[in-house]
This record gives C-alpha cells, structure tokens and sequence, in this order.
C-alpha cells in the first residue's frame, strides 16, 4: 500500500515558481522556509487539500483578471483585442476550473459533505453554489463561441463586455465565499485522519484528470496567457499613489 503521508508531499521546485511569473531572473535564494524548519528552497513541502483547492482559485483569479482586462479593450477597439488568448482562457477555465476543480472536486467530494455536516449556513451556500457552476458552465459556451469566430463584430462587443464583468463578479464572491465560509466548514467535518486521506484523493484525481501534474501546468498557461496580451509584469498594476 501506497503511504499518504510520502504520496502527499510535492516537489516545490523553483521551475514551478518562475512559471508563475514571479522569480524571473532571479537566483533561488538558499534560505530555509520558516524559522526553527531545516528544509531548504526546493525540497519537498506537503500540500494539504485545502490549501490545493484555494491554489486552483489562484489560476481561475489570473483567468477573471485577464477577461477584466478584455473589457476596456472591448468597448474601445473591439476589432484590438486579439481572440486567440481569450479562447486559450475560457478553454483553461473550462478544463482546470469547470471540469476538474469545480466537478470532481467541488461537486463530488465537497459540497455533499457541507451540506449534511457543514451547519445550516454552509449548507445554504451549497445550493447557490452549484446553480453558479451551471451558469458559469453557459457562460463558457458563449465565450468560446465568441472567441471561435476569430474576429469580433461590432454588435458582440458589449455582450461580450458584459458578459465577462458579470462572470468576473460572480466568481469573485462564489470563490470568496467557498474560501471562507464552505471549505473551512467542510474542513471541520472531517478528522485529520479523513482530511489527509482526501489530500490523497485529489492528487489521484489531478494525475488521473491530466496525466500530470494539472496545477503546474495550469499555472504555466495562464501565465503564458498574460504574456501574451501584455499582463504578464505584476509591478504594472500596482496603485498610484493617493492624491491629496
Ligand atoms: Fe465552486
Ligand atoms: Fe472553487
């Protein structure tokens, strides 16, 4: 039998970092992780299953940043906006997000359990939740057909615009929500013992799903994504100082 404790523990490699876009250039630093640890950079860290399922939120956050990111392109110049990058999301949030984090994970494992032992509150969510992915699901469709035509027509630009603003917000507050108020609850009605074992089952899942490791290679796309419709250097968006 398989132990789960040396099944769970991942690889933390600087290669996966730089994929995210955040250690370009720069030399992996030889300091340990945490105070009192004696691991160093680059060796294996486990990745619990919570903390799996909010890093999966972090790639469809990078997806709903680039379609926010679509919308002023839209209403300005829609004939601008280069399509192949948008069908390339939609498509990821359709594999990563809606296929795997949301059907296998979310549906499957997580939602029957909240809404038995989660408390009334979080069981509430649950309901809410899945008529989301639903429309979500649908909300997909048009994008991919949109994005499909290759060129944008005068008259599917604000229906895209608003499409994309709609979408964004609502998985702002559904992922906020799950986040929050949903995956602790679900974390609480399960023991520790449960809790690792689910860990486990993920990753089976994942590998299964993608042959590989699906979040690495998600992370690599949307950054690649971002490269490509020139959101790829965070330092742009940071704020402009307040004016008096
Ligand atoms: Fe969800
Ligand atoms: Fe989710």
């Amino acid at each position: 039998m398989v132990n789960l404790v040396d099944k769970r523990r991942r690889l933390l490699t600087t290669a996966s970092l730089a994929g995210a876009g955040f250690l370009v250039g720069l030399r992996a630093p030889s300091r340990t992780f945490a105070a009192g640890s004696s691991k160093k950079f680059g060796q294996e860290k486990e990745v619990g299953a919570v903390e799996d399922l909010m890093r999966e939120h972090g790639v469809l956050h990078r997806a709903l940043l680039v379609y926010i990111e679509a919308v002023p392109r839209l209403r300005a110049n829609p004939g601008n906006l280069s399509l192949e990058p948008i069908a390339r999301t939609a498509k990821l949030f359709r594999s990563f997000g809606e296929d795997y984090h949301e059907r296998k994970l979310e549906e499957a494992h997580i939602f029957p359990v909240v809404k038995k032992a989660g408390g009334a509150a979080a069981a509430a969510y649950v309901d809410v939740l899945n008529a989301q992915h639903d429309r979500g699901r649908e909300v997909t469709d048009y994008i991919l057909t949109i994005a499909g035509k290759g060129s944008i027509g005068t008259s599917d630009a604000e229906p895209l615009a608003r499409a994309f603003e709609t979408f964004v917000l609502m998985y702002q507050n559904h992922t906020a929500r799950e986040d929050t108020v949903v995956f602790p609850a679900w974390r609480d009605a399960l023991s520790e013992r449960q809790l690792h074992q689910m860990g486990d089952k993920f990753e089976d899942i994942e590998h299964r799903t993608f042959g590989k490791d699906g979040f690495d290679d998600a992370v690599k796309q949307i950054a690649e994504i971002e490269q490509a419709l020139g959101l790829g250097d965070i330092a742009q968006f940071t704020a402009p100082p307040p004016r008096a």
